[in-house]
């Protein structure tokens, strides 16, 4: 649905997208993550024509997006960053004039009129100013523009910018009922949401991609994936010692101290599970033994590990 050939933006000598290649096929949901600045929404400009290219190309169902714009398009509904809604208009009147600007014709725009209203709960107010409607509403609406000529690829750039947890919450759902019927390609900066929504996630950074595979495949390979936790009462520098004579195990460190009792932070080898084997460290050495966890990394952990990097 999307294909992306070294793809490159600069601004006044400045790299925004920096020689960038990816493809999203049919039906796909993908995240696609970066911190401020990163590039996310210059490379959804450039899929949506909205912005030239300074080098390579990208497709959207085949058809190039900088030479066949008008086709490409056809096919994408986009939701900028800032929604671009008009004030002086009524919510219906703005997506009448939307869905006769993207080419719908009589019963069409009632039928899809009523039917976006309906997805995206905006029934009640459709006959409210869009300059009195609230933030959520407002970005309600640009989803509603977004969706309304039934476009098979979705280009989201922070839908759930600026909302408050309860229509975050809605937003999300509504999402994932249109990935049913949608391929998407989402921006966000709530992580949550992309390891909920999505089975791919995207990380560009300096306007380079550094990540393209699953949440879980990404939290696996992260560094900080799989940090056990063991509580013990024992002397520090013996446990310190003992656990680190374990087979897997590359590192401890005693994190906190208290009564005798030392909670230790244990770094296995990747895929090493070592709690049995520490389990039978604590019984050898008759350690009273009060905690032993393991936690997984986060999405969160692997954006912060990509993008601190340098
Ligand atoms: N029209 C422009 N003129 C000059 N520089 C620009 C322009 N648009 C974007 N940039 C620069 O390109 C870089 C990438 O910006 P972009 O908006 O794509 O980032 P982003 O990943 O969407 O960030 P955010 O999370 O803040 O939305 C930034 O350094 C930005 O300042
Ligand atoms: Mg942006």
């Amino acid at each position: 649905m999307i294909e992306v050939q070294h793809l490159t933006k600069r601004f006044a000598g400045r790299t925004a997208v920096d020689d960038i290649s990816f493809s999203v096929g049919k039906g796909e949901i993908v995240g696609f993550l970066g911190p401020n600045g990163a590039g996310k929404s210059t490379t959804m400009r450039m899929l949506t024509g909205y912005l030239p290219a300074t080098g390579g190309g990208a497709r959207v169902a085949g058809h190039d997006v900088f030479t066949d714009s008008l086709k490409a398009r056809r096919e994408i509904g986009y939701m900028p960053e800032n929604v671009p809604v008009y004030d002086d208009m009524r919510v219906e009147e703005f997506l009448k004039f939307r869905a006769g600007l993207k080419g719908l014709r009589g019963r069409d725009v009632k039928d899809s009129m009523g039917r976006v209203m309906d997805m995206t709960g905006l029934k009640d107010v459709s006959r409210k100013m869009v300059s009195s409607l609230s933030k959520g509403y407002r970005q309600r609406l640009g989803l509603a523009d977004a969706l309304i000529h039934r476009p098979r690829l979705l280009i989201l750039d922070e839908p759930t910018n600026g909302l408050d947890p309860n229509q975050i919450r809605a937003v999300r759902t509504l999402i994932s009922q249109l990935s049913q019927e949608h391929t998407i390609l989402l921006s966000t900066h709530i992580l949550g949401e992309v390891q909920m929504n999505c089975r791919r996630v995207i990380i560009i950074h300096k306007g380079k991609i550094r990540a393209d595979d699953s949440p879980d495949n990404l939290a696996k390979s992260s560094r900080a994936a799989a940090t056990i936790t063991v509580e013990v009462k024992a002397p520090a520098e013996e446990a310190v010692d003992k656990l680190q004579a374990i087979k897997g195990v590359r590192r401890a460190t005693v994190t906190s101290e208290e009564d005798g009792w030392q909670v230790l932070e244990v770094k296995p080898d990747a895929e090493c599970d070592v709690r049995e084997s520490i389990c039978q460290a604590a019984r050898d050495n008759k350690w009273p033994l009060r905690e032993l966890g393991r936690r997984q990394a986060t999405l969160e952990d692997v954006f912060v590990e990509i993008t601190q990097r340098d």
